[in-house]
């Protein structure tokens, strides 16, 4: 079954309590949480307070997506705040394996990402050591861009090497996920699909999901 991680970056914060159970109760399977520091990526967002205020709301999996120039430094704090997923950039990882230790240490599950103009080979001495690959499918900080198809390559790679190396991660794809390019991620080998505009855009929550959560699976 795909999973679908609604981000909450597209929703309404004055009423984020409410936003959270709506997805809750509309099928979704994890709540993807964008943290933005204005240094990495051009947009500021959320930190482990919020983290802290939504985990008793949900007991879907909060998936934590920095968008961080230092991780390091905040890791222990979302991960106390009650991440189940920590996930950080490589481009923002010069020490990469001490940084998805770091996750692990906190009995948190560690995940790395790719910008959609890093190759898949930067992650390759990774792989055997994360719970999950994100793949972004724009150039992160906003909601709302248009997915670029050319990221569809990388998810491949990623999950013909998961097969030919017998590994489980998580293949999550993020931006510009819709009913129509949610196909072509999943064909492509993608287990994790991320939406924001395509699910809080819409009134109805639970059609959005099933509409994104496409039946076919290679
Ligand atoms: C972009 C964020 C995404 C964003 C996706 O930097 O990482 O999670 O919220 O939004 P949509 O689905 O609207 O492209
Ligand atoms: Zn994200």
């Amino acid at each position: 079954m795909i999973k679908i991680a609604p981000s909450i970056l597209s929703a309404d914060f004055a009423h984020l309590a409410d936003e959270i159970r709506d997805i809750d109760q509309a099928g979704a399977d994890y709540v993807h949480i964008d943290a933005m520091d204005g240094h990495f990526v051009p947009n500021l967002t959320i930190g482990p307070m919020i983290v802290k205020a939504i985990r008793p709301l949900t007991e879907l999996t909060l998936d934590v997506h920095l968008m961080l120039s230092n991780p390091d430094l905040y890791i222990a704090n979302f991960a106390e705040a009650g991440a189940d997923i920590i996930s950080v950039h490589v481009e923002a990882c010069p020490h990469l394996h001490r940084t998805i230790q770091l996750i692990k240490e906190k009995g948190v599950k560690a995940g790395v990402v790719l910008n959609p103009a890093t190759p898949v080979s930067s992650v390759l001495p990774i792989l055997h050591e994360v719970d999950l690959v994100l793949q972004m499918s724009v150039n992160p900080g906003f909601g709302g861009q248009t997915f670029i198809s050319s990221t569809l390559r990388n998810i491949k790679e990623l999950a013909d090497y998961r097969r030919t190396h017998y590994l489980n991660y998580e293949i999550e794809v993020d931006g510009g996920v819709n009913a129509s390019t949610a196909v072509e991620c999943v064909e492509a080998g993608a287990t994790v699909l991320v939406a924001g505009s395509a699910v809080f855009g819409e009134k109805d929550r639970t059609q959005a999901i099933e509409s994104i959560r496409p039946t076919l699976r290679k």
